[in-house]
């Protein structure tokens, strides 16, 4: 056996030693096994050219890819793509059902609105700042990165912020709810999706008779404008998108940005210096370590990938994390460089029609996160002794568990 057929068998994808460094089992995919069938039956994409390619063959390739059956996260079939019968979040339709969904929900993410929410985003990242900075030193991850992204969508969405804890446990539990995880935590993300279902219906129907300015209730309107009637189980699926898309996603970037700063100064230096680098540190680190990995499909025709041929109703499982250090497109792939020409080719934020809706949102708090954190703190390192590097208990979601750093005050 050579050694990337041995990194392969020895590395079975999903598997404990994946979600903790799947680097090596990446690249041996790619180069030996770029269509590989894994135990349960789905076919892992690991090119970048072949997920783009099934990315953006959304008609063959569906992304009503899993059902949830009393909270409970099971696979599609090939049967479950004609049943109108239930609700779909934006990201499991498809077609003109996805087309109307999402353009009802860009709404939300217009540029006018986003550079709304500049002074806010600003405000919560120097409170969070305020709240550490003269001790000198914190745990990142739930101090800060966890918070700011989690407070920005309650605010959006309206929410009062005396949720905020059960927010951050909904959030939490949302990346361990695929049939990939350990049957512990598809237990607590079954428990967290019924519950933050119940909590939103409640909320939906509020919002109904007394509408605010929040987006949840502007959304309300623009659907039951362009429905003629309210559809709640729908408009939960999708408040579930909403909230969950926004929340830890963008906890994971920054946790993994600042990894990346701390284990590369001379590139932390660079991005000090100038504001173009500082945005291309944030492409780089949805890049180097993205903090969705992969996602599904479930293929309607059969078909051929990377000269594989796929038949209908198989499942395909696209390692965008994958794609984004094949060395085909991105030179010396697993180097952190924030002068990089084509960081933004990554495919982090999918691509195709299910391109991350609130891409321009993540990008933005990154962006002023890290302004505010340069400008107020300096001299930033690891906190001697604290830190394990353990990831997420989850193969979905890549980010550090736990991050103590130390500073000083700028
Ligand atoms: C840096 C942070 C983010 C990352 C890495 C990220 C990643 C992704 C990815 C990979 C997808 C595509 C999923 C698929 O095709 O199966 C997606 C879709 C989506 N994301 Fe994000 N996301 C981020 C931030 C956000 C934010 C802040 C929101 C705001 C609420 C959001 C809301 C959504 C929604 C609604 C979709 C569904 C789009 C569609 O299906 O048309 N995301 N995101």
């Amino acid at each position: 056996m050579d050694h990337g057929s041995t990194i392969i068998a020895e590395t079975p994808f999903p598997s404990a030693q994946a979600t903790q460094c799947p680097y090596p089992l990446y690249s041996a995919l790619r180069q030996g096994a770029p269509v590989h069938r894994i135990e349960s039956g789905e076919y892992v994409i690991s090119r970048y050219a072949d997920i783009s390619f099934v990315l953006k063959n959304s008609e063959i390739f569906s992304s009503r890819h899993c059902m949830f059956d009393d909270g409970w996260m099971r696979k599609a079939s090939l049967q479950d793509l004609d049943d109108q019968s239930r609700p779909w979040g934006i990201v499991t339709s498809d077609g003109d059902v996805h087309r109307v969904k999402r353009m009802l929900a860009m709404e939300i993410f217009k540029p006018a609105k986003l550079r709304a929410r500049i002074p806010q985003i600003e405000a919560y990242i120097d409170d969070l700042i305020d709240s550490v900075i003269e001790r000198g030193e914190c745990e990142f991850v739930s101090e800060i990165a966890k918070l700011l992204p989690a407070k920005v969508i309650m605010n959006m969405l309206g929410l009062p912020p005396s949720d905020l804890k059960r927010a951050l446990e909904w959030a939490h539990y949302e990346g361990f709810g695929t049939r990939f995880a350990s049957p512990k935590n598809q237990a607590a993300a079954r428990d967290s999706v019924l519950d933050m279902s119940v909590y939103l219906k409640e909320i939906i129907l509020k919002r109904v008779d007394d509408p605010g300015d929040d987006d949840l209730s502007q959304h309300i309107l623009r659907h039951k404008e362009h429905y003629g009637r309210l559809d709640v189980p729908n408009l939960i699926a999708e408040g579930m998108n909403l909230f969950n898309g926004g929340i830890m996603t963008t906890a994971h970037l920054l946790a993994s940005m600042m990894m990346l700063f701390l284990e590369n100064p001379e590139q932390q230096a660079k991005a000090r210096a100038s504001q173009d680098n500082l945005k291309n540190a944030v492409e780089e680190a949805l890049r180097m370590e993205s903090p969705s990995q992969f996602s599904l499909r479930l293929v309607r025709q059969d078909t051929v990938v990377g000269g594989e041929p796929i038949a209908r109703g198989s499942l395909v499982l696209v390692i965008w994390a994958s794609g984004n250090r094949d060395p085909e497109v991105f030179e010396d792939p697993d180097t952190f460089n924030v002068e990089r020409r084509n960081s933004r080719d990554h495919l982090a934020m999918g691509g195709g029609p299910h391109v991350c809706a609130g891409a321009p949102l993540g990008r933005l708090e990154a962006l002023i996160a890290f302004e505010h954190i340069f400008a107020r703190m300096k001299n930033i390192r690891f906190a001697a002794g604290k830190n394990d590097f353990a990831n997420l208990d989850t193969v979905l979601f890549r980010g550090p568990q736990r991050l103590y750093i130390e500073f000083d005050k700028a």
